[in-house]
């Protein structure tokens, strides 16, 4: 075998709570990953040295050098294996860059799949969830998919019984929200305010509305500590969300660090119409429906 294909989804959280700044720059989570149907696709191909190309949207934005979280993964994978691999990645992107919804993460968690299978080195999902959360705090769940828990930094994860398929609205941005940023920018605003960040909980609603598949009850639940901050960073997400409500969203929220908006439909057609009426109003460069939970890296091959 000479070459691998990992299909890998996007992620939106329903439930993101930050608490305090730890000593290490990060905060204590509950972070509800889901997984959506917005795939990038990482083709692994057998190859002296390691190399990494990038295709598809705002490919331009993403580094094709050893900052690149797919090349980091396959490094800290063949250090691991304590071998001398090769590889050439070939990254097809449709998730947003830089946009809140895990894009490079998935790209990591991707290249640890391909590379573990093109390298014949059969290492357990528990191996690749500890060597990926070295790389980033969201990439142990795009190794998962389905529909999750994070604790910690959002690497431990217990997964999550869902009752259904949810369709969602993603409204893409022009431009992404650098993470740290916007964490940074979080702290700010509880600093200035003297909000003191509670210890993150757990919505017990949230998971009810999930096992239950109740998209109503969900949208009223989605919760994100991070969206203050990103609106404050890029106010015009204010609009995009308030257009979201307006045309009948059940929730509208901000994803992750954004700037990708996400919106809950109440069914496909409406989630549609959603997509049709935002793009209408200009309030987003792109909107794209997709429908989650989806599960994780999928394994095929190209000739
Ligand atoms: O883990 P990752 O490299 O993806 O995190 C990117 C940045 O997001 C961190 O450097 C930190 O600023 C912020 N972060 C955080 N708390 C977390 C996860 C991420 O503050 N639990």
């Amino acid at each position: 075998m000479n070459s691998v294909t990992v299909r890998v989804p996007a992620k939106v959280n329903l439930q993101l709570a930050v608490g305090p700044l730890r000593d290490d720059g990060y905060h204590d989570l509950v972070n509800v990953f889901h997984a959506v149907s917005i795939f990038d696709e990482v083709t692994a191909t057998a190859e002296t040295g390691m190399r990494v190309r990038v295709e598809g949207d705002s490919a331009g934005q993403v580094p094709e050098d050893d900052d690149n979280l797919a090349i980091r993964a396959a490094s800290a994978l063949a250090r691991h294996a304590g071998r001398s691999y090769g590889v050439s990645l070939l990254i097809r992107k449709s998730i947003p860059v830089a946009g809140g919804m895990a894009g490079g993460s998935a790209d990591a968690a991707a290249a640890l799949v391909a590379c573990n299978e093109l390298w014949g080195l059969g290492l357990p999902l528990a191996d690749l969830l500890e060597i990926g959360a070295d790389i980033g705090s969201d990439v142990p769940f795009a190794l998962l998919g389905g529909t999750a828990v994070g604790t910690g930094r959002g690497e431990r994860l217990t997964p999550l019984e869902v009752g259904g398929t949810f369709h969602w609205v993603f409204a893409l941005a022009e431009g992404g929200l650098s993470t740290p940023a916007v964490y940074a920018e979080c702290d700010r605003i509880r600093e200035a305010t003297g909000t003191e960040a509670a210890w993150p909980q757990t919505s017990e609603p949230l998971l009810d509305a999930l096992r239950r598949g109740d998209a109503k009850a969900l949208g009223a639940e989605l919760a994100n500590d991070l969206q203050p901050a990103a609106v404050m960073l890029r106010r015009s997400l204010a609009r995009t969300l308030d257009a979201g409500r307006e045309h009948g969203a059940l929730g509208a929220i901000v994803s992750g660090s954004g700037p990708t908006c996400a919106f809950l439909a109440d069914s496909e057609t409406h989630a549609v119409e959603l997509a049709a009426a935002l793009r209408a109003e200009g309030v987003a460069r792109d909107a794209v429906t997709a429908h989650g939970p989806v599960p994780g890296p999928a394994v095929g091959q190209r000739p």
